[in-house]
């Protein structure tokens, strides 16, 4: 399956002179981790997080990105400010940006395509809320989500794509999907994947699992077949409990 990606996602955490310390102390804490190690952090924490990463195994990437090159768009960052400053990875769609920023499956794939152009790599969020799954159409709205995000991209470029499935339910709240439960949706993504593309390219793809998954948990998580990593949100804020779930790869 995919390579092993484990990604922080610091949200709206830590200063920017905090960043170097803590990027520095993340990069020692997962020395010899068997798989790729990345922080995203806030806009204004990125430049740091790239000078500390530097000669480092660690990976820096950002929580968002505008989806036009340039232009009147106040208070926005584009694709190339963020490569020019030495950035690789960006979180797309993630459910705090839909609930609290419109944003839509519409302008998660115009921003899938833009990082892709840019040589970004996008990590794209999708996930059920608890009404969702209580009705039983988890797998209907994940696959909507999928297609719209996915629409127009190719399979040489779609392979790129780091897939983080999210079920709003367990961001934040402590309350963990069962290793089962997040298998059962990461699996079905991949057949999604495979149908749209070819069963035999979704094996290709990291899907990565995230909500609530810390160092006590995602041993169990990343055991699963098609678990290939983790957004993790607030066991990435403490570099030894992060650390411990990289090695947990
Ligand atoms: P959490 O957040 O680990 O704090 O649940 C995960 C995420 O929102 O990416």
């Amino acid at each position: 399956m995919g390579k092993y990606i484990i990604a922080g996602n610091w949200k709206m955490n830590k200063l920017p002179s905090e960043t170097y310390d803590y990027v520095k102390a993340v990069a020692a804490a997962t020395a010899g981790s068997n798989c790729e190690v990345v922080c995203c952090t806030p806009y204004v924490c990125l430049a740091n997080a790239v000078e500390a990463a530097k000669g480092t195994h660690v990976k820096i990437g950002a929580e968002n990105l505008h989806f036009e090159d340039k232009g009147a768009f106040t208070g926005e960052v584009s694709a190339d400010m963020l490569k020019d400053i030495g950035v690789d990875y960006v979180i797309i769609g993630h459910s705090e940006r839909r609930e609290y920023n419109n944003e839509t499956d519409e302008t998660v794939n115009l921003k899938t395509k833009k990082a892709l152009e840019k040589g970004l790599i996008p990590i794209v969020c999708v996930g059920e809320s608890l009404e969702q799954r209580e009705a039983g159409i988890t797998m209907d709205l994940i696959a909507i989500q999928i297609k719209k995000a996915f629409a127009g991209i190719s399979a040489e470029d779609a392979k790129k794509v780091v897939i983080a499935y999210e079920p709003i339910w367990a961001i934040g709240t402590g309350k963990t999907a069962t290793a089962e439960q997040a298998e059962e949706v990461c699996g079905g993504i991949r057949k999604i994947i495979g149908e749209l593309y070819c069963p035999k390219c979704a094996e290709d793809f990291t899907i990565q699992y995230g909500g609530s998954m810390n160092d006590q948990n995602a041993a169990e998580l990343l055991a699963k077949p098609n678990i290939d990593g983790g957004l993790i949100g607030g066991a990435s804020l403490v570099a030894d409990k992060f650390a411990a779930i990289t090695k947990a790869c």
